[in-house]
């Protein structure tokens, strides 16, 4: 099994790098798993206080859990993976059943800050954008996909996002093997990781 990393900041377009990375390979050969699933179960709190939760620091992720998952997945076993709620945030009642497979792609902003992901990826890759571009993808995203205004999205960006961003996030760049710019289609990034995966699968 081949575990591939993909750390970059909120609205680099980590989706777009699984995406391209998953059109690639058979369906049946590669399977996802998102830190965003795994949020810290918090159905001990009210919505409210939800809300003020920092999303983007490292102990607001359950490590142990995703940690569990992707060594189950390289030992072959069947995982239930949780399904988060950005709108309710919280962890859903759902699981999706997610098996395994040739390659495994794990995404999300913070798993270089974990040692032991990191000793499981077999290659980490990093997606680039610059902040502004960031910005803009999130305000849209978060309008559109998370039911959230305006003004939430830019003060949260402000008061957490960006200082958490320089503090946990940008850091992890240094564990990379890979950063890719994707400011626009980077289609030679996608070939070098693809190459990567025939060579060692
Ligand atoms: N987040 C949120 N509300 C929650 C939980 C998390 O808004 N209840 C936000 C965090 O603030 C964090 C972001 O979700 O910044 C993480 O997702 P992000 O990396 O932006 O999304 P992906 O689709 O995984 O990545 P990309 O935009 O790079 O494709």
């Amino acid at each position: 099994m081949f575990v591939i990393g993909i750390a970059g900041g909120t609205g680099s377009g980590k989706t777009t790098v699984v995406n391209q990375i998953i059109n690639e390979l058979p369906q049946d050969e590669v399977c996802v798993i998102s830190q965003d699933s795994y949020y810290n179960q918090t159905d001990n709190l009210t919505y409210d206080e939800r809300t003020k939760i920092n999303f983007d620091h490292p102990r607001a992720i359950d490590f142990d859990l995703l940690v569990q998952h992707l060594t189950d997945l390289k030992n072959n076993k069947i995982i239930e993976q949780p399904v988060y709620s950005f709108v309710a945030h919280n962890r859903t009642k759902d699981t999706i059943k997610t098996h395994p497979r040739k390659v495994v792609i794990i995404e999300g902003i913070l798993i270089f800050n974990s040692k032991e992901l990191r000793n499981l990826c077999d290659i980490k890759v990093f997606v680039h954008a610059d902040a502004d571009e960031r910005l803009i993808r999130r305000v849209r995203r978060d309008i559109k996909e998370r039911g959230r205004d305006i003004d939430e999205v830019l003060s949260r960006y402000q008061s957490t996002l960006k200082p958490m961003h320089q503090q946990f996030i940008e850091p992890t760049k240094n564990y990379a093997d890979i950063i890719i710019p994707n400011d626009r289609y980077n289609t030679v990034a996608i070939d070098i990781v693809r190459t990567v995966i025939n060579d060692r699968l």
